[in-house]
């Protein structure tokens, strides 16, 4: 089957919202791109790095396993930037709601702010190259 073909398999699971993509987990441990973080890139260690510290400075303070009650503004429990095992079971929700970003009202995340293409992609690598270990 031509590589391609196998990845639209891959994919479609996750564009209609079911979460039973190749392999049967969440993407965890994939390193094959099967995910929808897509690849981690070789020699991206600064990137990844640059990705992790956006999280931890643009999602404060709602998403912190220390904020708690009116600081958390309502944020889910199961989602903090500081725990990474959250972190990794979120990586592609995360990713999801940061590509569409709150900017102007929009769904996403941060909550009325839309993050720059730059720091979406080192958030991105940062998921992908920290769910691949
Ligand atoms: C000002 C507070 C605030 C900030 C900052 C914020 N969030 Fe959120 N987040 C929320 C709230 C409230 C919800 C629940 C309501 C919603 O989904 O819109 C939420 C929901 C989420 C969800 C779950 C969405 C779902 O549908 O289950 C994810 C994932 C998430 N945020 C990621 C992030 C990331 C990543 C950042 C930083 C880049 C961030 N958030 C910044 C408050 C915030």
């Amino acid at each position: 089957m031509p590589v391609r073909t196998m990845l639209l398999l891959c994919f479609a699971p996750f564009v209609i919202g079911a979460l039973h993509g190749c392999g049967g987990d969440d993407g965890g441990g994939d390193t094959s791109g099967g995910s929808s973080l897509g690849e981690c890139p070789p020699d991206s260690t600064a990137q990844a790095e640059a990705g992790y510290q956006a999280l931890q400075d643009q999602c404060v303070p709602c998403h912190l396993t220390t904020s708690v009650g009116a600081s958390r503004i309502n944020a889910p429990e199961d989602v903090n930037v500081d725990d990474p095992a959250s972190v990794r079971a979120e990586a592609e929700e995360i990713f999801e709601e940061i590509q569409i970003g709150g900017a102007n009202g929009a769904d996403g995340m941060p909550i009325g702010v839309k993050l720059s293409d730059d720091t979406i992609e080192a958030i991105r690598v940062f998921l992908a190259c920290d769910a691949a270990k």
